[in-house]
């Protein structure tokens, strides 16, 4: 049997943090006189940090200058840190440890591929570190997704197939990534807004033993 590895997007998929990323979004909008919805939210996800607010600006039709963009950028991401200072490990999404402990059980190397620059300051947070083989995030990609490069890497230091990964991810952006990749893609959210992925799961409770069983013994594709 070929060697298997798991890959986690982080935001929305392990913990919550959508709501963060808006309510510090809605905030720098408001401040430049504009509404910010949850609708335009969804734009956001698995989208770095720059693009956003390069689409934030083109809601509000806002022209910045260079130097605006860098301080909007910094004033975007201390209103974050100051959210997510208070996070603990409740805001863990449901049975997400029970997945990663199934898997650690078995000894399946197990990566994190997410857009974010604060990804391991999060994981610290929740006490998830310890689980993740690999931390692939915002700081290690030049490419965004939907390139499967975060992925790619993650794969490479796992020392595993990107044929024989398997990825969980909420952002449209994200299952194409993985599927640009040749990997298992499993959306965690809205069927309908995943619909490329090979699975769908509202979140990990609908996501058994035995299913993962059956993806750790699958044939991978490519
Ligand atoms: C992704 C989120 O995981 O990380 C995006 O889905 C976010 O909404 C991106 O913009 C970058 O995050 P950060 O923490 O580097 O600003
Ligand atoms: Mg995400």
């Amino acid at each position: 049997m070929k060697k298997v590895g798991f890959i986690f997007d982080l935001d929305g998929v392990i913990v919550d943090t959508a709501k963060y990323h808006f309510l510090a979004w809605h905030k720098l909008a408001k401040e430049l006189g504009f509404e910010f919805t949850k609708e335009q939210n969804e734009l956001f996800k698995g989208v770095s940090r720059k693009r956003c607010l390069e689409i934030l600006l083109d809601i509000g039709s806002i022209k910045a200058t260079q130097e605006q963009f860098d301080t909007w950028m910094v004033e975007k991401n201390v209103d974050y840190l100051a959210y997510i200072e208070k996070m603990d490990a409740s805001e863990i999404l449901p049975d997400v440890p029970r997945v990663l402990k199934y898997l650690k059980k078995k000894n399946i190397p197990i990566a994190l591929g997410s857009a974010s620059k604060n990804a391991k300051p999060i994981l610290e947070k929740v006490d998830l570190l310890p689980y993740f083989d690999s931390i692939v995030d915002g700081n290690n990609v030049t490419k965004a997704k939907p390139d499967p490069e975060v992925f790619l890497i993650a794969a490479k230091n796992l020392s595993v197939d990107p044929s024989s990964c398997v990825v969980f991810e909420d952002a449209v952006a994200g299952i194409q990534a993985a599927n640009a990749a040749g990997m298992v893609s499993i959306g965690i959210g809205d069927a309908e807004i995943l619909n490329e992925a090979d699975y769908n799961f509202t979140d990990f409770t609908g996501i058994s033993d035995d299913f993962l069983e059956s993806l750790i013994n699958k044939e991978h594709k490519g």
